[in-house]
């Protein structure tokens, strides 16, 4: 018996999480990013982490062909950008949004709770979804309060 789609989100919707933006720049391409919250952390040494990344994304492939990607913690003022990094009818996510490049050039969001930079160590199919595995180049983190998501909601995390 396989569980019905809209029961697995229903049920997975009650894990409260942070939100990112995961980014890449192949060379010669424009940059690409979505929202995501599957993001976890792997290993100490090295240091890795994940991302899992549905095969459909636009940002899919050039996560394969740049062989990094940069991990943006937004913070709770950031909710816009979540949503326009989920949307799927922006023909340029990038555009009017404040980003820079680090090690491996791929685009960290400016005013991020963190973020790190990662060259893909590893990428394991995984149903609709790729678990990109990256070992972390560089990386920082900022006394902010971050963005929340729970049951499909945004707010805003306060300890
Ligand atoms: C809160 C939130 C979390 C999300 N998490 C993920 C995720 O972990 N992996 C993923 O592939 N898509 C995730 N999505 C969906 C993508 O952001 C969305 O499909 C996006 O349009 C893909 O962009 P692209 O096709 O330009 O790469 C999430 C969306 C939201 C709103």
């Amino acid at each position: 018996m396989t569980m019905d789609s809209a029961e697995f989100r229903r049920i997975l919707g009650h894990w409260g999480s942070g939100v990112a933006v995961v980014a890449t720049h192949p060379p010669g391409a424009r940059p690409w990013g979505l929202t995501a919250n599957a993001f976890a952390s792997v290993s100490l040494d090295p240091p890795l982490v994940l991302v899992c990344v549905d095969v459909r994304a636009d940002t899919h492939d050039g996560l394969h062909v740049a062989g990094a990607f940069a991990v943006s913690v937004l913070a709770g003022d950031q909710e816009r950008l979540a949503r326009r990094f989920a949307a799927d009818d922006v023909a340029d996510k990038f555009e009017g949004v404040a980003w820079r490049t680090e090690v491996t050039g791929a685009p960290v969001l400016e005013d991020a709770v963190a973020w790190v930079d990662c060259r893909v160590w590893a990428a394991h199919p995984a149903g609709d979804h790729t678990i990109f595995v990256g070992e972390v180049l560089a990386g920082d983190a900022a006394d902010r309060l971050p963005l929340f998501f729970y049951r499909g909601g945004f707010g805003r995390f306060q300890p």
